[in-house]
């Protein structure tokens, strides 16, 4: 029996669809802790392309049960859409998808709050999802939760307190017309009799998958640097990706999980604002973009790329508890003569002991840099770990020395089967 935790450790997008699919192989359930629809997760199956927002990347393996925990934010509109999605290519779920009922509802207020403090207050870049508005409401205790619309009377009532506040701040800060109520929670009980199949108490759910010795895996969405607690504030999200956010977002508790696994991309990418030591400036920038694909799978913007950076890696490794990581898209570097790789950062003058999460700090950083031979050598039909090329085991070598974990798998293209296991 095991529990483990998989994380992205970096900003995200570092290819956690793909492993969790490949892992999903060996568990019995793969739970979802925390953000929303802001994710996207890509599966590459032979040529088919699946891109999921909301439903836990094990889903497309047809033994393994979906669960959607109460830490996770969902958007009613982006779940049906996936569901039919799936349906659509013949992926049966009925019977493996579960959401808790505590899970708290992305509603068309916090979409249109998102949008427009987006054009008007600091700017973080946000996917516009709804997520940021939605966590406030859950922590100012005025949020909507699935449980909520089991009783109309009670739902019309507290949506009807959120718009007089929302309306007011429409109508008075950002000149906007307001939102009606009626149509909303009509929406709301439409979307109710939809997901009524799915909906279960999830820790009971998932403690007594545990008593029956099952195993689970946690997916976590986005990245150890955009969790609101650890992150580059205020350029983060507005939950908590990294490891302890897996407990709190499912109820399995902490004493029950048995490792972490980190998913780390060979170099770095981000989308959105914020400070990025390592961040590769003019056409080199065009051309990782292009030779990785960087182009964010929720909302298509091109992702700023950079250099691996192991400061920030042993950052993540130490708020994360990594003990193995997976590297992803390292056929993405066989197109360089030589890589660089980030090893410490300098500050005035200075060589840094631990990474400064906060951003004034973070911006002003010097990276400093060794440069290993690249291999320029096409990877991506290697199967084993002895057929990489001498120069790429030399920089999983490296990766591996400098963050201090263990690599247990090397992915080399988006397909399941470019996949190395060590
Ligand atoms: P996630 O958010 O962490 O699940 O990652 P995304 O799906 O947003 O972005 C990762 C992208 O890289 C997707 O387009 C994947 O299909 C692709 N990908 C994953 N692993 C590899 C790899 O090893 N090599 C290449 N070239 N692409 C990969
Ligand atoms: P996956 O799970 C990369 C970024 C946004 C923005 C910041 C806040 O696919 O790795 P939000 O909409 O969450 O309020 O935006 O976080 N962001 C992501 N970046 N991958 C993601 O998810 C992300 N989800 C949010 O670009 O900078
Ligand atoms: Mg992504």
């Amino acid at each position: 029996m095991s529990v483990s935790v998989l994380i992205g450790s970096q900003w995200g997008d570092e290819g956690k669809g793909k492993i969790v699919d490949i892992l999903s192989d060996r568990y019995d359930i793969v739970a979802r802790y925390q953000g929303g629809a802001n994710a996207g997760h890509t599966i590459q199956i032979l040529d088919k392309k699946f891109i999921l927002h909301l439903i836990p990347s094990g889903i497309l393996r047809e033994n393994v049960v979906c669960v959607i925990g109460n830490g996770v934010v969902i958007d009613p509109i982006a779940l049906l859409e996936e569901i039919e999605f799936l349906k659509q290519h013949d992926i049966d779920i009925e019977g493996r998808l579960f959401i808790s009922h505590n899970a708290h509802l992305i509603m068309p207020y916090h979409k249109l709050l998102d949008s427009i403090r987006e054009k008007s207050e600091l700017k973080i870049g946000t996917t516009g999802r709804g997520i940021g508005p939605c966590y406030i409401d859950k922590y100012a205790r005025k949020g909507i939760r699935i449980v909520d619309l089991l009783n109309k009377k009670e739902l019309e009532a507290k949506i009807r307190m959120n718009l007089e506040e929302k309306n007011n701040l429409l109508k008075k800060v950002y000149d906007h017309e307001e939102l009606d109520v009626e149509a909303i929670v009509e929406e709301y009980l439409e979307f109710d009799k939809a997901i009524d199949p799915y909906i279960a108490d999830v820790p009971l759910l998932l403690n007594d998958a545990i008593k029956q010795n099952k195993n689970i895996l946690m997916e976590g969405a986005q990245g150890a640097l955009l969790d609101v607690d650890y992150g580059t504030y205020p350029f983060v999200t507005s939950s908590n990706p990294t490891s302890g956010g897996a407990s709190t977002g499912t109820g399995i508790p902490p004493t029950k999980i048995d490792s972490v696994i980190g998913i780390v991309k060979a170099y770095t990418t981000r989308v959105g604002n914020g400070p990025f030591p390592t961040e590769i400036t003019g056409e080199l920038q065009e051309m990782f973009r292009k030779w990785g694909d960087e182009f964010g799978a929720t909302t298509g913007r091109p992702r700023r790329c950079g250099w691996f950076d192991a400061e920030l890696l042993r950052y993540s490794k130490l708020i994360n508890g990594i003990d193995f990581a997976a590297i992803t898209k390292l056929d993405v570097l066989s197109n360089l003569d030589d890589i660089k790789v980030c090893i410490a950062y300098e500050l005035n003058g200075k060589r840094l002991k631990s990474f400064p999460s906060d951003v004034s700090r973070l911006s002003e950083v010097t990276p400093i840099y060794e440069t290993l031979p690249g291999w320029k050598h096409d990877i991506t039909n290697v199967t084993s770990y002895d057929e990489l090329p001498s120069e790429a085991k030399s920089y999983l070598d490296f990766i591996e020395k400098s963050c201090e974990f263990k690599i247990t798998i090397v992915s080399v293209g988006p397909k399941r089967s470019q996949t190395i296991e060590l």
